[in-house]
C-alpha cells in the first residue's frame, strides 16, 4: 500500500447523519449531526459537536438538553433537509411532517419515527475552533418496540440505519461478523466471512 500524506483534515468514516432534536415539544427544532459519537460505556457518554452559528446551539445550550434519534433510509432526506435549513427559518417538524413525542426525562423532544432516541444532558460545552463540543450523558434509551424480539434483543440491524461517509450515505448492508468472532473457538467455517490475503 503506497499512501499519500494531507494536511490535517476531518476525515472520519463512516459516522451517524444523527437527527438532533432540541427545543420541546410545544416549539421543538432539530439539526443534522455527523459529528457524534460513544466517549464513554459507564456512565454512557456522547458528544455532539455544534457550530455556534446554529439555530440549535442556543436551544441546547441553555437548555443542557438534546436527543439524538438515529436516522434509517426512510428518515434520510429529511436528516438532510434538516442538515441544509435552519429553524431560524423554518418550522421543520411541520415541514418534514416529524412528531415531537415527549421524552422521558429530559424536556427537548424525540423524534417519534426515529427507532432509536437517546435522551441527552449536557455536561460540558468545550469551544474547539469551528465547533462547540457538548459532552453529555445519556440518561435514556428509547427504543421502538417493534425492534425488540421475543428475547429482550434489540434487532438494530431490522431499522435500516444509514452511515455518512466522506459527504455521501450509504445504507448499512451486509453483516460481516460480530464482536469478538475473530477470537472465538468453535465457529463453523460457514459462518465465517471468507479470510482475505494471499492464497496458497
Ligand atoms: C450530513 C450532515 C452532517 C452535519 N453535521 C453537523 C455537525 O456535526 N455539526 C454542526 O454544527 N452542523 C452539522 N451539519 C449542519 C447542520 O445540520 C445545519 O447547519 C442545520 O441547518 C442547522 O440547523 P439549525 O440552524 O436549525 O440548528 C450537518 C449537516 C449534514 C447534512
Amino acid at each position: 500500500m503506497s499512501k499519500v500524506t494531507w494536511k490535517p483534515a476531518a476525515l472520519m468514516a463512516p459516522v451517524p447523519p444523527a437527527l438532533v432534536s432540541c427545543g420541546t415539544v410545544e416549539e421543538p427544532n432539530c439539526l443534522t449531526i455527523a459529528w457524534t459519537g460513544i466517549v464513554n460505556t459507564n456512565p454512557p457518554m456522547t458528544y455532539i459537536s455544534v457550530r455556534p452559528t446554529r439555530h440549535s446551539y442556543h436551544l441546547i445550550k441553555e437548555s443542557g438538553e438534546f436527543v439524538i434519534n438515529l436516522t434509517t433510509k426512510e428518515l434520510l432526506r429529511t436528516a438532510d433537509w434538516c442538515g441544509a435549513r435552519s429553524g431560524a427559518k423554518y418550522d421543520k417538524f411541520k415541514e418534514k411532517g416529524l412528531t415531537a413525542e415527549p421524552a422521558t426525562i429530559v424536556s427537548a423532544p424525540m423524534i417519534a419515527q426515529s427507532p432509536v432516541s437517546l435522551e441527552c444532558k449536557v455536561r460540558s460545552v468545550t469551544p474547539l475552533g469551528t465547533h462547540d463540543m457538548f459532552l453529555a450523558d445519556i440518561v435514556a434509551v428509547n427504543v421502538d418496540e417493534k425492534y425488540i424480539d421475543e428475547t429482550g434483543k434489540l434487532r438494530l440491524e431490522q431499522c435500516g440505519l444509514v452511515a455518512y461517509a466522506h459527504g455521501s450515505y450509504y445504507a448499512i448492508g451486509k453483516k460481516m461478523g460480530y464482536f469478538g468472532y475473530s477470537v472465538k473457538k468453535h465457529v463453523s467455517r460457514s459462518k465465517l466471512p471468507p479470510k482475505t490475503g494471499r492464497k496458497k
